[in-house]
């Protein structure tokens, strides 16, 4: 009786403080400090980008606003922040351009120099990209 009271008496506890229990760890999203700091990430990385003669002209009649606001809401997404990509798919946004392996390589450096630049950890920004990594498939077409 004793024994079933406590074990009774436990779960009551562990029902009243569930955060004792199961604490989720955090999303990517939350680690890289949310919505400002991924938007940060991305003003940075297009500032690299408009500076790197490798592949500056490909962007030469880009809508940057448009194209900021879209790559934020897609690393939101794919970070498990609360966001819904909305944006075209990368192959349809990428179609006709003709980008090389190279010239994918170069973006992504643009984005490591900006999470450099912003100090993000280096575990978590190779987090961020090898959520973008399986996308150079329908992005490059060389
Ligand atoms: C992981 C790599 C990349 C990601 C995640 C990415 C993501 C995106 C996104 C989300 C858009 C906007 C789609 C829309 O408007 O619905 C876009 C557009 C575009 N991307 Fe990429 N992209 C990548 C690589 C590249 C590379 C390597 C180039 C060129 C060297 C490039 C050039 C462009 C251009 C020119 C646009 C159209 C901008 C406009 O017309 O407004 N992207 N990309």
């Amino acid at each position: 009786m004793k024994k079933t009271s406590a074990i009774l008496g436990g779960l009551l506890i562990l029902s009243a403080a569930p955060w004792v229990v199961a604490a989720d760890a955090p999303s990517l999203y939350d680690q890289l400090g949310g919505k400002p700091a991924i938007q940060k990430v991305v003003d940075d990385m297009i500032t690299h980008v408009a500076a790197d003669p490798r592949i500056n002209t490909f962007f030469a009649n880009a809508n940057i606003p448009h194209l900021k606001m879209e790559l934020v809401s897609q690393i939101c997404a794919g970070t498990g922040g609360p966001c819904t990509y909305t944006g075209q798919s990368m192959s349809a946004a990428h179609k006709g351009m003709n980008i090389d392996s190279a010239q994918f390589n170069a973006l992504v450096e643009d984005l490591q120099l900006s999470l450099a630049d912003n100090h993000v950890p280096t575990g978590l920004g190779n987090k961020l990209l090898a959520i973008l990594a399986p996308m150079k498939k329908d992005i490059d077409h060389k």
